[in-house]
C-alpha cells in the first residue's frame, strides 16, 4: 500500500462523530418569517442565559462561606476604595487593601465584572463594574454609578455575571424590530428569500459610491480566490473550511480588498479576543493601516501598539491632557485647605476640569479610529462607546462558528451591508453556561443557521500548516478524509532535541502514568508528573538548538495546569511575559488560547488521569481538533492512554498512534 510508506498519508475510515441538531433546531427556528420571532427566541436564550449564569454565581455566595470564598479568590473583603478618574465617561474607582498591603492571591483580571457592596452582596444593592486594570497592590474598577461615600469604611468585591455583553446583544437584537432594521442584510440573514444563494449573490448596496477595481492577491490557491471574489462582489458569503487551509490568511487578503475598494468603513471581528489578535496581526503584515478596539491587556503583547489607547498615547492632543491633568491633581490636593463658596467654586473647577479632559479623550480617540482603514473587535466589544454612532457597511467575522448567534448580530447591527462569515463547525463552539440555553440551540451559530437554511459555502480544502501526518487523524475522523497538503514532508522537517519515535511522522504519544489534582480554585486540574515531563522535553527541545523558545507552544485545555507550567518555567527566562514588548518568549495556554494560531512545535499536556475515566473538558471533541492542528513541525501529546481512552475520539486517536507507533515509551527511559 501506497499509503504504508514512512511519512506517506493514510486514509482513515471517517470516525461516526457527526452530531445530531438538538430537537428544538427545526425549519421554524432556521428561517424566520417574522422578526418578531426571530426576536423572541433569542432574547429569551441569552435571558435564560445571563440568569443562569447569575444563578451559579449566587449559589457560590450562598453556599460558600466567606472564607472559602477568599482563598479561591472569588471574593476580595475589607478593601478601601477611592475614585481615580474616568475611562470615556465612566467612573474609574481604585480598590486597594488597607495599610499598603498586597491584595493577596485573587481570580479578578482584566475585563472581568465585578459586584461591589458593603459586607453581603445576597443582602445589599451591589453596584456593577468591570476590572479595567489588575495589579498587585491594586484593582481599578470602571463602575456603572458612582459608590456613595467611597472613601469611608471597607468594600467587598465579589464575581459577577457577565452582563455587559448580555445588555449589548439585547440592543443588537431589538434593533430586528424596527420597520428599517439598520443593516440591508436583515432579511436575507433571518432566512426569508426563497433562494438563499441568490439573495446572497446580490451586489451590496453603497449608495452613491464609487466602488475601485482590485486585483485578487497572487498568494491565494484557487478556492481561496473563489472565496476572494465572491466576497468583493456579493453581499453576504460564508467561508468554511479545516485548520490551516487559509480561513484567515484569505479573510485578511478580505478586508485588504475591500479597503482598496473604497466601500466605507471596514469591521474586523471575531468571538475570542485571540482570534481578533490573528486578523489583527495579518492585517499589520499586508500593511493595512489596522487598529484594534478593546483592553490592552487582552491583546497580545507585540499587537498592544496597535490598540487605540496606545495609539492615543502618542496623539499630539495628549500633552494638553497631561497638563490638565496636573492642574486637577493639584486642585484636589489643595481641596481641604478651601472653605465655604471657594470650596463649592474647586469643585465646580474639578468637574469642569474632567469634562475637559474626556473631551479631549474623545476626540483623541476619533482621530485613531477615523486614520484607520480597518477596525478590529471582539464582536461584543464593538458595543463599546468608544465606536459612538459609527457605522460599518463592510463586516467580516472569524471564527464566526465560535460565537452565539446573538453575539454575531453586534457587530451587523452597525449598518452591515456587505458580510462575510468565516468557520469551521469542528472547530471550538460556542461557550454556552446555561442548560436549558444550550438544549434549546443557543449554541448554533448564525455561520451555522444559515448553512441550515441553504447556503453555500465557499470551502477551502488544502491546508498549508501542517506536516501531513499531523493532519492526518483530524482529516479522517473530522473532515471525511477531505483535507488536503499543499505542503510536503520535506517542509516540515522534524526538529531535533527529541526522539521521535518515527522521524518521518513528527507525532508522539508519551504515555505518563501519573495523577490528576484539583487545582487550588477547587475546579481546575493539575497533574505535576505531567507537568515535569512538558519540562523536561521543552528543555530537551531548546538545548538542540533547532527552535527558539517562540517556536514551541504548550498547551493544555485546564488553566489549572497552564498555571504550574507557567510557575514551572518561570524563572527559567524563557517565557513570554504579560508585559514584554518582544514576546519572543514561550507560550503556555489554554486550547482556547490557540486557537487559530499556530506553532513549529506543540506540547500538549492532557491532565486526566484517574480510575474511572473521567475526562471532562476533553471529552469535546472539537477541542481535540483545535489542540492537534495547531503544529507545523512536530506534535508532542503527554497524558495517560487508560483514561483518555474512555472517550472515543481519544481512543481514536491512540488507536491511530499505535498503529503508526507513534507511542514514545523510549521517552521516558531516555531523560
Ligand atoms: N495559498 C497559500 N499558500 C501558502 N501558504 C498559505 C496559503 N494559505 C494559507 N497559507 C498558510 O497556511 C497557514 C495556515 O493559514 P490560516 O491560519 O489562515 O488557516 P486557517 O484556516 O485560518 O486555520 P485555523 O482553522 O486554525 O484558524 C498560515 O501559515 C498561512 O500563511
Ligand atoms: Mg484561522
Amino acid at each position: 500500500m501506497a499509503d504504508e510508506k514512512r511519512g506517506g498519508v493514510r486514509r482513515l475510515k471517517p470516525g461516526d462523530s457527526t452530531e445530531l441538531p438538538s430537537p428544538s433546531l427545526n425549519g421554524e427556528t432556521t428561517r424566520f418569517i417574522r422578526a418578531q420571532d426571530f426576536h423572541s427566541r433569542y432574547s429569551r436564550l441569552i435571558t435564560w442565559e445571563l440568569e443562569d449564569e447569575m444563578e451559579q454565581v449566587e449559589e457560590r455566595l450562598r453556599h460558600w462561606s466567606k472564607q472559602k470564598l477568599v482563598e479561591h479568590g472569588y471574593t476580595l473583603i475589607g478593601v478601601i476604595a477611592r475614585n481615580s478618574g474616568w475611562l470615556f465617561g465612566d467612573r474609574v474607582v481604585k480598590f486597594s487593601a488597607q495599610k499598603g498591603e498586597n491584595l493577596g492571591n485573587h481570580r479578578f483580571s482584566q475585563g472581568d465584572i465585578v459586584t461591589i457592596c458593603r459586607n453581603n452582596p445576597l443582602k445589599e444593592i451591589t453596584v456593577e463594574g468591570i476590572v479595567l486594570t489588575r495589579k498587585r497592590n491594586s484593582l481599578s474598577v470602571v463602575v456603572s454609578e458612582n459608590l456613595d461615600k467611597v472613601r469611608t469604611g471597607t468594600w467587598r468585591i465579589d464575581r459577577g455575571a457577565n452582563r455587559v455583553a448580555h445588555d449589548r446583544m439585547q440592543d443588537a437584537l431589538r434593533e430586528i424590530l424596527r420597520d428599517e432594521p439598520p443593516t440591508t442584510l436583515s432579511d436575507l440573514l433571518l432566512g426569508r428569500p426563497r433562494d438563499i444563494n441568490d439573495s446572497a449573490k446580490m451586489r451590496p448596496e453603497f449608495r452613491g459610491v464609487k466602488w475601485r477595481d482590485v486585483f485578487t492577491p497572487s498568494e491565494l490557491n484557487e478556492s481561496q480566490e473563489e472565496a476572494f471574489k465572491r466576497a468583493m462582489t456579493s453581499r453576504f458569503s460564508l467561508i468554511q473550511g479545516p485548520p490551516g487551509t487559509g480561513k484567515t490568511h484569505t479573510a485578511v487578503r478580505i478586508l485588504q480588498g475591500w479597503a482598496k475598494q473604497g466601500t466605507g468603513p471596514i469591521l474586523a471581528t471575531a468571538d475570542s479576543n485571540v482570534a481578533v489578535d490573528n486578523l489583527l496581526e495579518g492585517l499589520l503584515d499586508l500593511g493595512v493601516k489596522a487598529v484594534r478596539i478593546g483592553q490592552p491587556v487582552k491583546v497580545r503583547a507585540h499587537l498592544r501598539s496597535a490598540t487605540v489607547r496606545a495609539r492615543v498615547e502618542e496623539h499630539p492632543l495628549q500633552e494638553e491632557v497631561r497638563e490638565l491633568l496636573g492642574l486637577q491633581e493639584s486642585l484636589q490636593r489643595r481641596l481641604s485647605t478651601f472653605k465655604g463658596k471657594e470650596k463649592g467654586l474647586a469643585h465646580r473647577d474639578l468637574k469642569m476640569g474632567w469634562k475637559a479632559i474626556r473631551a479631549l479623550e474623545t476626540s483623541m480617540s476619533d482621530d485613531v479610529l477615523d486614520g484607520a482603514e480597518v477596525i478590529c473587535s471582539t464582536c461584543i466589544g464593538v458595543g463599546h462607546q468608544i465606536l459612538g454612532q459609527r457605522k460599518f457597511s463592510n463586516i467580516l467575522i472569524d471564527e464566526a462558528t465560535q460565537a452565539i448567534e446573538p453575539a454575531t448580530w453586534v457587530p451587523i447591527m452597525r449598518s452591515c451591508r456587505r458580510l462575510v462569515l468565516v468557520g469551521d463547525h469542528r472547530q471550538l463552539p460556542p461557550t454556552v453556561i446555561s442548560r436549558r440555553a444550550e438544549q434549546d440551540g443557543l449554541r448554533r451559530s448564525l455561520f451555522e443557521r444559515m448553512i441550515d437554511a441553504g447556503m453555500t459555502p465557499t470551502m477551502l480544502k488544502t491546508q498549508y500548516r501542517m506536516h501531513p501526518v499531523i493532519a492526518e487523524y483530524s482529516s479522517s475522523r473530522y473532515y471525511d478524509n477531505q483535507l488536503e497538503n499543499g505542503v510536503s514532508a520535506d517542509d516540515r522537517i522534524a526538529p531535533a532535541g527529541f526522539l521521535w519515535p518515527d522521524w518521518d511522522a513528527p507525532v508522539a504519544f508519551v504515555p505518563i502514568d501519573g495523577a490528576e489534582e484539583l487545582a487550588v480554585d477547587g475546579k481546575s486540574r493539575v497533574n505535576r508528573d505531567e507537568a515535569g515531563w512538558v519540562v523536561k522535553i521543552v528543555e530537551q527541545l531548546l538545548s538542540a538548538g533547532d527552535l527558539q523558545p517562540s517556536d514551541i507552544g504548550i498547551v493544555s485545555p485546564y488553566n489549572g495546569q497552564v498555571q504550574l507550567l507557567t510557575d514551572l518555567f518561570d524563572g527559567k527566562g524563557i517565557l513570554a511575559g504579560e508585559g514584554d514588548e518582544e514576546a519572543g518568549g514561550l507560550e503556555i495556554r489554554s486550547i482556547d488560547g490557540y486557537q487559530g494560531r499556530e506553532k513549529e512545535v506543540i506540547v500538549l499536556s492532557t491532565v486526566r488521569a484517574n480510575h474511572d475515566g473521567e475526562v471532562g473538558f476533553l471529552s469535546d471533541h472539537r477541542r481535540l481538533n483545535v489542540a492537534i492542528t495547531r503544529p507545523r513541525r512536530g506534535l508532542i501529546v503527554v497524558g495517560c492512554a487508560d483514561t483518555l481512552r474512555h472517550d472515543g475520539d481519544w481512543e481514536g486517536w491512540l488507536e491511530w498512534v499505535r498503529d503508526r507507533k507513534l507511542e514514545a515509551w523510549h521517552v521516558l527511559q531516555s531523560y
